[in-house]
């Protein structure tokens, strides 16, 4: 029987220090073996953010023992690893270069080829461990660095049609968690306070939601919910602003989705339309069922990654390398750090104030 390949993936490329070993079955489907993920949110809540230079130090204390235990799981040798695929990029710059470094040493010291992934392609893939995932399709991609719609029309090539101008969304979600007194990374106790909130209490803005086509805004309602949050008097009033403003991504979400559909089939003209959502904010619950059922109406099919794959993990980056070890796609041993490395690597920077729309 042939031996199929076995991928080591690395990722440090924000707060996660995480280690997975990913092979593929007879039918070619992957497998993931081990997937280890040690989150850091206590070095950084104090701060209310991620330090950039703490969250490098616990990388470099952490990384060897995940490795370690990464291989362990998998009840795999070192020895028997094809390839070793680290996060290159986007994040970060001082938490790439500790997976970045590590995984090209242990490439040398076995002997195998080294892979640099993007860890957006990462998300993009990241469903693949759990359905059948064909070209082309229409990504959405939503974490806490990044929010896009692209048209990925087939493995490594992508074409984006709409961006963030401003925040990501895991970003907007992270602040107004702030500003109602959640602990970082607050995101996900949002979507938890929001289910005991009134959604139609509070009017908040939807930052350009009829013009920029399906690019995405979500600073102005940082600032409305700042100004709201001032005069919270209870606990209910807490609930309601949270269950107002998820209701109002929704709202944004399904407008833009809709916008993107009609980019993606004008670019693509695909047989079969099919709807990726991936990256952290993918795990909310409201969010997914929101996009399912505009799937539904818009004869899309919708396509999620396990809730547990939805945010940052080394399953996707090892899914990524085995994809690139079947094609031969290795890297040298001075492939650098890029801390901005986008999918599409033709389309403009659109951030900032004067933006053009
Ligand atoms: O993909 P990810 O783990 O890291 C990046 O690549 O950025 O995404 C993390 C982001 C954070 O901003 C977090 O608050 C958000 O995803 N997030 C959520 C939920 N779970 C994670 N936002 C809203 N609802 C959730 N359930
Ligand atoms: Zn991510």
């Amino acid at each position: 029987m042939i031996k199929k390949p076995l991928i080591l993936g690395i990722e440090s490329s924000c707060d996660e220090t995480a280690a997975s070993l990913v092979t593929e079955n007879h039918e070619g489907k992957p497998v993931v073996l081990s997937n280890i993920v040690s989150s850091q949110t206590d070095i950084h809540k104090e701060f209310g953010g991620v330090v950039p230079e703490l969250a490098a130090r616990s990388h470099i204390e952490k990384i060897d023992w995940i490795v370690k235990k990464a291989i362990d799981e998998s009840e795999k040798k070192i020895d028997e690893i094809d390839a070793v695929a680290s996060t290159a990029g986007p994040g970060l710059v001082v938490c790439l270069s500790v997976g970045l470094s590590f995984g090209k040493a242990l490439a040398k010291s076995l002997g195998k080829p080294f892979i640099a992934v993007n860890h957006l392609e990462g998300h993009a893939l990241s469903p693949k461990i759990s359905s059948q995932l064909d070209y082309p399709y229409l990504l959405l991609l939503i974490s806490g660095g990044h929010s896009q719609f692209l048209n990925v029309i087939n493995f490594g090539k992508y074409k984006r049609l709409g961006t963030t101008i401003d925040d990501a969304l895991g970003e907007a979600f992270d602040k107004t968690a702030k500003l109602l007194g959640i602990e970082f990374p607050g995101g996900p106790k949002i979507e938890v306070l929001a289910q005991r909130g009134d959604p139609n209490k509070f009017d908040l803005p939807k930052p350009i939601l009829n013009k920029g086509g399906c690019n995405l805004s979500f600073a102005g309602l940082k600032t409305a919910v700042l100004k709201i949050s001032k005069n919270i008097k209870n606990e209910q009033d807490k609930f309601d602003l949270a269950a107002s403003f998820q209701k109002t991504i929704e709202k944004i979400l399904y407008k833009k989705t809709k916008i993107a559909f009609d980019a993606y089939e004008k670019q693509s003209s695909p047989k079969k339309k099919v709807l990726v959502v991936a990256g952290g904010v993918a795990a909310n619950k409201n969010i997914r069922n929101m996009l399912k059922d505009l799937c539904v109406s818009e004869n899309y099919q919708s396509i999620f990654p396990p809730i547990e794959l939805c945010g940052d993990n080394a399953a996707m980056i090892a899914l990524v390398g085995l994809e690139k070890y079947k094609l031969n796609k290795f890297n040298e041993l001075d492939f650098p750090a890029k801390p901005r490395w986008a999918l599409d690597e033709a389309a403009i920077f659109l951030k900032g104030a004067g933006v053009k729309l």
